[in-house]
């Protein structure tokens, strides 16, 4: 039995896998439908506000069965949000069996197991536990850190320069790449840049027409920044001394904890080197974007300007790479 709940826990998994950014801010999940040791129905979440991934796999029932097992990837939700409860659809006359891989840390949407139980259904739970985990690092770092999952992204040169001495940094990379950042700003819930990036690129921070543009999010201790910049006609968050204390490095806690409180589940921090330093340093943070171009500049604004010992390690494990016609991109996943 349990070799078998792990085999068809795995199918679910890759069922939810199938889903793509159209689900966020909502899970991954998979589900399948096994009678007989036979999956009979499967189905995934596609697209938040869209069915959950039990609704599509008990509408895909082409028959009428009775005694079979459903292996879902998360706890089903006890709660209504876009969609009404699935505890609601877990029929006990289909139903005897219920297995599930991760328990659902929103503490909105508990309670799932308990109410499937007092259908007299029975429940196994932590399946593949960690492998489906795996699927949804942006929902898990939400619930279970308290603070939104970070992905920091820059362009470089090849000597590691984000920008010229004189501020100017359009652009070191190609449309191909910049094309792909417009993708990844498309996936994330907000945005974030340091008050000389808004002053300097005067950025609109959208991800043009690639999905739904990221909230923008400014750090202006000084609040010297002029309301005419682009990024104010899409009403940023701004944190300033109002919040901020004087040490930067305290900033970033300070900054996550908020966002955190406003449901900001992902965060994509562009920069600049200042900004991501502290981010950097802070150790809060869980992707790291590096797109490179075969350019050098000599000097420049550095993405990185404190000092370290080559002794010091960010944890970092490098988990892709990907080319743009010249330029080259890395992802880096921190390693806690
Ligand atoms: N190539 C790329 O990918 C890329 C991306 C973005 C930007 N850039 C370039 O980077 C340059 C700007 O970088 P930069 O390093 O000079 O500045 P920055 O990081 O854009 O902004 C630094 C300012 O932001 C505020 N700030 C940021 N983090 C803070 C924290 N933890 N606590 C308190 N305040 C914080 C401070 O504002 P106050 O002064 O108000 O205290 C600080 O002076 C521009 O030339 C831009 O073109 C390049």
């Amino acid at each position: 039995m349990k070799n078998k709940d792990k085999y068809f826990m795995k199918l679910a998994i890759k069922e939810a896998k199938k889903a793509n950014n159209e689900v966020f801010p909502n899970p991954k999940v998979g589900c399948l439908i096994v009678k007989d040791e036979k999956v009979i129905s499967r189905g995934f979440h596609r697209r938040y506000g869209g069915r959950h991934a039990e609704q599509v796999a008990i509408d895909n029932l082409s028959q009428e069965i009775t005694n079979a097992t459903m292996y879902v990837t998360l706890e089903p939700c006890a709660h209504k949000g876009k969609t009404s409860p699935c505890i609601d659809l877990i029929d006990p006359s289909i139903f005897n069996r219920v297995v599930i891989s991760s328990l659902d840390p929103n503490p909105s949407a508990v309670g799932g197991i308990k109410a499937i139980l007092n259908k007299k259904i029975s429940v196994t739970k932590n399946v593949c536990n960690i492998k489906s985990k795996k699927i949804n690092p942006r929902f898990f770092t939400y619930h279970e850190k308290k603070r939104p999952y970070v992905i920091m992204k820059a362009a470089l040169t090849l000597d590691g320069f984000i920008a010229e001495s004189n501020g100017i940094s359009k652009w070191i990379t190609n449309e191909n790449s910049r094309r792909s950042v417009h993708e990844l700003r498309s996936s994330c819930d907000a945005i974030l840049i340091g008050n000389k990036t808004a002053l300097i690129d005067n950025p609109s921070l959208d991800s043009h027409g690639k999905g739904k543009d990221p909230i923008p999010i400014i750090i202006d201790r000084s609040k010297s920044l002029k309301k005419k910049l682009k990024i104010f006609k899409r009403t940023p968050i701004v944190f300033s001394g109002d919040i901020l204390k004087s040490k930067p490095l305290n900033n970033v806690k300070i900054i996550l904890d908020e966002l955190y409180e406003r449901n900001i589940q992902s965060v994509l921090v562009e920069g600049g080197g200042f900004t991501i330093t502290h981010f950097l340093n802070s150790g809060f943070f869980d992707e790291l974007h590096l797109y490179y171009a075969p350019k050098f500049l000599g000097s420049g604004i550095s993405i990185f300007n404190t000092i370290r010992s080559i002794k010091d390690s960010s944890n970092l494990i490098l988990k892709k790479v990907d080319k743009f016609k010249n330029d080259f991109r890395v992802i880096y996943k921190r390693k806690y």
